[in-house]
């Protein structure tokens, strides 16, 4: 996107008068109301686990056990958990028998992707709700006996699309939908880095062939093995396909894809650029490109309207551009709302929405690790107070089909026709 920083500007502050113009994104609108936190364990502490427990907010979630099979991890997460939640918090090294536990009502789960459909079904068949990081599962089959296994034991079944619990696309999904920017036929997404995803093994006598890992390479960069991961299209892709999902909700019924490996020679299994159309009904097509020999652009979402564009980039800045120069001629933040002036106007929303205080305007500066902390009340308030789940299992497996979908046409590099009855829902809203 080759935008001025007038054209950014404009952008972020039209976004911000439309806000205020629709109607408060009503998904997001919970009383926040004091609760006696769920008590959870979690499961798989490295990068993004790591990020879950710091945001976990303990008026919602107290972490009372942690479990992971790298001691580095487990001691340093079991310190946090200790100190921020629960004294007594424990740490355990296989998850059979953290579900021992008895007083833990939810699990977490940040583990590498193969084993999101093993331990979901493992948790909720042992009575406990499951939070559990995208992409659903590796496989459509599991995604359907995490579903199953959640009806059976009635308990709350989350994935871990973060977008879903963040004000910024809240506000403009309303705008869509009040027809801010016309008629939708095309979506761009992508996600461009310039590094080889490869991360260092670390030196260390820790053996990690009895949890299925070939050896320290395997264990570290599962990310670049078939066995365990998706590459691109789990890690990346599965992020924007769901917004899509959601946003349009619709379905897609095609996907067309190609790439390889084309830059890093190294071993790795996975493509290191990938290249997608997805067709969904009446005309709507999304594009999807991920490559890792350039960064330029970074990521973002572009919906292109007939009467105007919207722009959400880096989770965290959304600006909007009308159709044929019709751009409003006036750039100063003016007074919409009685005295508050649009940004503050907006922040207050945004804070409103939340139910708690979001750093940043709305249109820009949004922290992006908000959404983590506000995915995780959710969870809990679900679980709880019966609030409305925003990325339960239906909805994850949506998006997981698609992305699976779209591997495989990638690896083959093919057409793959989706059929609508492999969908668990082909009529979202
Ligand atoms: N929502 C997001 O924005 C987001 C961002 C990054 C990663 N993720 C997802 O989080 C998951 C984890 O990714 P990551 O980057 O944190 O990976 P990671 O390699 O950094 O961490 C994985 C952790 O799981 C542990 N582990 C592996 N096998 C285990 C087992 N059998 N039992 C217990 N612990 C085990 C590892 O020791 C490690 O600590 C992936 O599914 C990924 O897609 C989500």
């Amino acid at each position: 996107m080759n935008l001025t920083p007038e054209k950014k500007e404009l952008g972020r502050r039209n976004f911000i008068k439309a806000v205020a113009a629709t109607p408060v994104a009503g998904a997001l609108v919970w009383k926040a109301s004091s609760m006696t936190p769920v008590r959870a364990g979690i499961v798989g502490i490295g990068g993004q686990g790591g990020v879950l427990l710091e945001n976990a907010p303990p008026s919602h979630i107290r972490i009372s056990a942690v479990c992971d099979i790298f001691p580095d991890n487990r001691e340093r997460a079991l310190k946090i958990a200790q100190e921020r939640h629960d004294p007594n918090a424990k740490a355990y090294s296989n998850l059979e028998d953290m579900l021992n536990q008895r007083d833990l009502e939810a699990i977490i789960i940040a583990t590498p992707l193969w084993m999101h459909g093993e331990m979901s079904v493992a948790a909720l068949n042992a009575g406990k709700h499951v939070f559990c990081e995208k992409n659903m599962a590796k496989g459509i089959d599991e995604c359907r006996q995490m579903l199953d296994a959640a009806k059976a034991a009635r308990r709350n079944l989350q994935i871990g699309h973060q977008r879903n619990y963040n004000p910024l696309y809240h506000q403009a999904k309303q705008m869509i939908d009040s027809g801010t920017i016309g008629d939708i036929y095309h979506v761009r997404t992508l996600w461009h880095r310039n590094n080889s995803w490869r991360r260092t093994v670390p030196e260390t006598d820790f053996d990690p062939t009895p949890w299925g890992y070939e050896d320290l390479e395997h264990y570290k960069n599962w990310r670049l093995y078939k066995k365990f991961s998706l590459g691109l299209m789990a890690e990346l892709a599965s992020h924007q396909i769901q917004i899509v999902n959601w946003f349009s909700g619709r379905l897609p019924e095609r996907v067309f894809g190609t790439g390889g490996t084309h830059l890093y020679k190294d071993g790795r299994e996975i493509p290191d650029h990938v290249y997608l159309m997805y067709d969904y009904p009446d005309g709507l097509t999304l594009t999807f490109s991920s490559i890792q020999s350039n960064a330029w652009d970074h990521y973002y979402e572009v919906y292109f309207g007939t009467k105007g564009t919207i722009l959400l980039s880096g989770e965290r800045e959304a600006m909007l551009f009308y159709e044929g120069g019709h751009e409003p001629s006036e750039l100063k933040v003016e007074n919409v709302q009685g005295d508050a002036p649009v940004m503050q106007a907006s922040e207050s929303r945004a804070r409103d929405a939340a139910g708690t205080a979001v750093s940043g305007g709305a249109a820009g500066g949004f922290n992006a690790l908000t959404a983590y902390r506000l995915e995780l009340e959710g969870f809990a308030q679900t679980i709880r107070d019966g609030r409305p789940n925003l990325c339960d299992g239906v909805e994850g497996m949506n998006a997981a089909i698609a992305t699976i979908m779209g591997y495989d046409a990638v690896e083959k590099q093919i057409r793959n026709d989706i059929r609508p009855d492999i969908y668990p829902s082909s009529n979202l809203s």
